[in-house]
């Protein structure tokens, strides 16, 4: 079969797109036809050496997709051969079939389509968690949103919304004002040099926002902690783009409260993953939660897609196509 490896840490001319040995499923594993896999900022911090560094290189990237059973091995009785599911955090999703635990997959129902699917696994989980566990959104709250029209951030917006939140949307250029603005960020604020928070302020009358979603490197950390009103709460969740540096807690302002949010910390056991799987599939099929898929790369080009998400031109999900 075809994969997409990473050769080494580096930069893009790294991937290569090589024949690999079919998958096979072992006991508690399923074959997996692969219809689209996710391209995720992780991915481009594994091929800069950020991360998963204990599998040694050529190794096939992505961690994300969704696909056809093909086949199951031993024990495996939650999923079947021809189901649809999808998956996230499984190494390997690059290429045209994966071998995979099946504790790890989650039906995907008729509703919902395969790129559907492969757009909210890592992003949509992460929004919610966010939104609904690292700081619940209350009615009437104000939450500020980085990079307010990439995946994330669009899921994110409309999860807030949902919630009866506001949002003060931030992205870097003016041509992605209109996307924020239609997944229902109620201001956009386009900055690159971290004035957002005086915005921020502005915006609320000077309280400050109850809170920042932060995963756009450590550029945005001080300007995220002065958006802030008084107990307000900082989600960071930024990793490969940097991080702030040390803190000390003593100069922390304003009694805010500071974390690094990772979906899988909360979403941790197949039950969990399934439940709020299905969760994001209901608000999918009952109209309250909508994907744009920014971009779509046959998986020969996943060199073009790092590049295209590097350089903050791409808006929604990007997807492969192998
Ligand atoms: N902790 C977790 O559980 C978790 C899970 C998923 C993702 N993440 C993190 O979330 C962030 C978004 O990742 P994603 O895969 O979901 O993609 P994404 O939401 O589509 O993010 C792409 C956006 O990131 C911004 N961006 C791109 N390059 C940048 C740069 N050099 N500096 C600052 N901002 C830049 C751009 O927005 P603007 O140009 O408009 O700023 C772009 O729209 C990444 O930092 C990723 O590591 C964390």
């Amino acid at each position: 079969m075809k994969a997409m490896v990473m050769n080494g840490v580096g930069g893009r001319e790294m991937l290569e797109l090589v024949e690999r040995p079919e998958p096979v499923a072992g006991p508690g594993q399923a074959v997996i036809e692969i219809a689209f896999a996710g391209v995720n900022f992780m991915d481009i911090g594994v091929r800069q050496g950020a991360a998963w560094t204990e599998t040694p290189n050529p190794k096939i990237l992505g961690v994300e997709g969704v696909g056809r059973v093909l086949a199951v091995g031993d024990g495996v009785e939650a999923v079947a051969p021809s189901q649809r599911v999808a998956w996230v955090y499984a190494p390997g999703s690059y290429a045209e079939r994966i071998s995979i635990p099946a504790s790890s997959l989650v039906p995907v129902p008729d509703a919902i389509d395969d790129r559907t699917a492969a757009s909210v696994m890592m992003q949509g989980l992460t929004a919610s968690h966010f939104a609904t566990d690292f700081y619940p959104v209350q009615p009437g709250d104000v939450a500020f949103v980085h990079a307010a029209a990439g995946g994330l951030g669009l899921l994110l917006t409309q999860i807030v919304k949902l919630r009866g939140g506001h949002v003060i949307g931030r992205v870097s250029s003016q041509d992605k004002v209109a996307v924020a603005g239609e997944a229902g960020a109620d201001h956009v604020v386009v900055d690159t040099e971290g004035r957002f928070a005086e915005e921020a302020q502005r915006l609320t009358r000077g309280e400050g926002v109850h809170v920042v979603y932060d995963g756009s490197g450590p550029k945005t950390f001080q300007g995220s902690l002065d958006a802030l009103r008084r107990s307000g709460t900082l989600c960071w969740y930024g990793p490969v783009l940097g991080g702030p540096g040390p803190l000390d807690v003593m100069r922390l302002p304003k009694s805010i409260k500071i974390g690094y949010g990772v979906f899988f910390d909360h979403v941790h056991t197949p039950e969990l993953l399934r439940a709020r799987s299905a969760r994001l599939f209901d608000w999918i099929t009952e109209g309250k939660l909508k994907v744009r898929v920014g971009g779509e790369y046959p998986l020969a080009e996943a060199a073009k897609a790092h590049a295209d998400m590097e350089s903050r031109r791409t808006t929604g999900k990007l997807l492969l196509v192998p």
